[in-house]
């Protein structure tokens, strides 16, 4: 599904990434590991094309990104859901609301939009919160709504960047959970973090970056730096 040949990625004339060689198969769970500064989140940027590669090549089903048409990224960008550390809601509006703008940006009719948010809020756990504020949960809960709306475009791809950045741990495993779940349901998920703790418990392929490389590669590997 996504293929990296020798990528290198260039800031100010420094290297965050290297030389990567990565390829990811359809209904895998990735967990990219690395210090800070390693360049997970570049890696995630390249894919969804907000940052451009200064060499090599990114194949998503075997389409080159780099020469994917400027009008032609939000059709890409659809197939890819995002989360982040910073969870942004709309503060003013219910975890209903936030989903279903999601939606409504996208061109969704009102109809399938009633419809679709109650099902992906049932699905990430909180159809009992549809009606609570983003203040009225906890950061575990907020970071379960944004990975509702991410998954409200039915990604193939789901790109999580240190989503249990700013949850204790009770939250994170929780947000772990459901990404395991989305997983299983279908969904290929790269999970970017630097928690070694979480990585172990999930057992599934582990990818380590160091400077900008890929220096580790292992099957339910264990994390260790
Ligand atoms: N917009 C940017 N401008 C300049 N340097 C950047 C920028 N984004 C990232 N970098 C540098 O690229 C390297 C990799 O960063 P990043 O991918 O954010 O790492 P990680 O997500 O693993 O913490 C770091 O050295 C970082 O300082
Ligand atoms: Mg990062």
């Amino acid at each position: 599904m996504i293929k990296f040949e020798n990528v290198i990625k260039k800031y100010n004339h420094q290297n965050a990434l290297d030389g990567v060689n990565l390829l990811v198969h359809r209904g895998e769970f990735i967990s990219l590991v690395g210090l800070s500064g390693a360049g997970k989140s570049t890696l995630m940027k390249l894919i969804i094309g907000e940052e451009q590669i200064d060499g090599g090549r990114i194949l998503i089903d075997d389409v080159d990104i780099s020469r994917v048409k400027k009008r032609d990224l939000p059709y890409l960008r659809r197939k890819i859901g995002m989360v982040f550390q910073d969870i942004k809601l709309l503060p003013k509006r219910t975890a209903f609301e936030n989903v279903a703008f999601a939606m409504e940006v996208c061109g969704h009719r009102m109809e399938k939009i009633v419809k679709e948010v109650p099902k992906i809020l049932d699905l990430v756990g909180l159809i009992h919160k549809k009606d609570s504020f983003p203040h009225e949960m906890s950061g575990g809960e907020r970071q379960r709504v944004a990975i509702a709306r991410a998954l409200s475009h039915r990604p193939v791809l789901l790109l999580a960047d240190e989503p249990t950045g700013n949850l204790d741990e009770v939250n994170a495993s929780e947000v772990i959970d459901l990404l395991l779940k989305i997983n299983q349901l279908g969904t290929t998920v790269i999970l970017a973090t630097h928690a070694s703790d979480l990585v172990n418990k999930i057992k599934k392929r582990v990818i380590t970056i160091e400077g900008g490389k890929i220096t580790m590669e292992q099957e339910k590997g264990k994390y260790k730096l």
